[in-house]
């Protein structure tokens, strides 16, 4: 069960150990992450559960998959280069210590 921690644009942070297996948009609405909406439920439909990374951490996690890349060009708000869609990331144990970014206005 790592240890995730989301991360607003103002700097506060909610933390929580997530179960293996549980993507991090489903943890996030669990933790009552301000921001992580997933809408369509994690069926890649919405964009709605916009996260960044640290470049680190970027590398880690690996890029996203086709169909999520093309779901990020339909993020509003903030886009950077480390941008993912929560609900495509299984928590697991070699995401100890990861650190979302919840883009400003998400
Ligand atoms: S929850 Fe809709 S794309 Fe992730």
């Amino acid at each position: 069960m790592p240890l995730i921690t989301w991360r607003d644009a103002d700097g506060r942070e909610i933390s929580g150990n997530v179960a293996s297996g549980t993507n991090l948009m489903r943890a996030a609405r669990d933790a009552g992450v301000p921001g992580i909406h997933g809408d369509c439920g994690g069926a890649l439909a919405c964009a709605t559960c916009h996260v960044a990374t640290d470049p680190v951490w970027a590398e880690r996690l690996g890029p996203p998959g086709p169909l999520e890349d093309e779901m990020l060009d339909m993020v509003d708000g903030e886009w950077t280069p480390t941008s993912r869609l929560s609900c495509q990331i299984l928590a697991h144990e070699d995401l100890e210590g990861l650190i979302l970014i919840v883009p400003p206005g998400a």
